[in-house]
């Protein structure tokens, strides 16, 4: 009997040592990484949830205000240039890692996984991110109309100008579904990491390397437009009334980069969330995206 539980203490320690795989964190615009309001909670949750991980969130410039202002001014390119020396450097990586991107961070974590498979991601989840980029700014973050207002202005004066495509990194995801043809040449960032243009191999060779794609949509989302987004859906060309779901989209059929694979091995799961932009309890996140961290 002693023994038994002796094997037992020992099993139990052995699995919190060894303990689950790192997890990485990108939050969304207007946030940074370190906002005890976000992804601070979030960090809490994950390391009273998956106890001995370590879990690290990104930060993109040399403090937090330089961080919640590249969200909206640093070009995206850049940023994920930024981002894959960070995970380069950090040797507790090495092994592999899953991603949690919030927000613009999901689009800008699928950025990684295609451009920057070393060290190697594990899951990539995306919670609320802009798959198929956004027609429409309805609301800001924290509800600062000052920014806000000066972004509509940007994109109103034309999101696909080049000096405004280098500079505001809504403008590297925005998708006007009647100007398509000027969305692919003109877009720096979606349309590159979508293959709108030149068919980039090895961005489908690196995001086949992920194991499982998470997609979390917000049903109620009133900052994306369309929310559909968020699970890889958009406009029809030239009609804002119709949705082109992922698998009836080109860039499934074609397969340009293995979502059709993907899915076809069920490792694309499509999560909902009945709520607006973010909004989530502790009890939903444990229940729906832990699972996803575990191993
Ligand atoms: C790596 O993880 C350990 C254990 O969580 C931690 O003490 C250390 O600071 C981490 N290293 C870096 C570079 O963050
Ligand atoms: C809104 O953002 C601007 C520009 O970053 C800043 O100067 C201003 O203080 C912010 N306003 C509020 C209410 O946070
Ligand atoms: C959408 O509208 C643009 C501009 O009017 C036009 O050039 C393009 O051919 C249209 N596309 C489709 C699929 O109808």
């Amino acid at each position: 009997m002693l023994s038994l539980i002796t094997i037992i203490v020992f099993l139990i320690h052995a699995i919190t040592i060894s303990g689950s795989p790192p997890v990485v964190l990108w939050h969304g615009m207007g946030d940074s990484c370190c906002n005890p309001l976000s992804l601070g909670t979030i960090t809490k949750l994950l390391k009273r949830q998956l106890p001995g991980s370590y879990v690290s969130s990104l930060r993109i410039g040399s403090n937090i205000v330089e961080d919640t202002s590249n969200g909206f001014f640093m070009n995206a390119n850049h940023q994920i240039d930024y981002a894959c020396k960070l995970l380069n450097a950090d040797k507790n990586l090495s092994q592999g890692y899953h991603a949690i991107g919030f927000s613009q961070g999901g689009q800008f974590f699928r950025a990684i996984a295609q451009r920057c498979p070393e060290p190697p991601m594990l899951n990539l989840i995306s919670i609320g991110g802009q798959h198929q980029g956004v027609f429409g700014f309805p609301r800001c973050p924290g509800d600062n109309e000052t920014i806000c207002n000066y972004i509509r202005d940007l994109l109103r004066f034309g999101a696909y100008e080049s000096f405004v495509q280098n500079h505001l990194v809504q403008a590297e995801y925005w998708h006007d579904p009647h100007k398509e043809e000027i969305y692919r040449k003109a877009s720096i960032f979606l349309a590159d990491i979508n293959q709108e243009n030149t068919f980039n191999e090895q961005y489908k060779t690196n995001l086949l390397k992920i194991r499982n794609l998470i997609l979390v949509k917000f049903l109620r989302d009133s900052m994306v437009t369309p929310h559909d987004s968020e699970h890889f859906g958009f406009y029809e060309e030239n009609d804002t009334s119709k949705i082109i779901p992922l698998r009836e989209s080109s860039l499934y059929l074609k397969d340009l980069l293995g979502l059709k694979t993907m899915d076809e091995q069920s490792r694309i799961k499509f999560l909902e969330s009945d709520t607006d932009h973010l909004q989530f309890t502790d009890k939903w996140f444990i229940d729906n995206i832990i699972p996803y961290l575990q191993d």
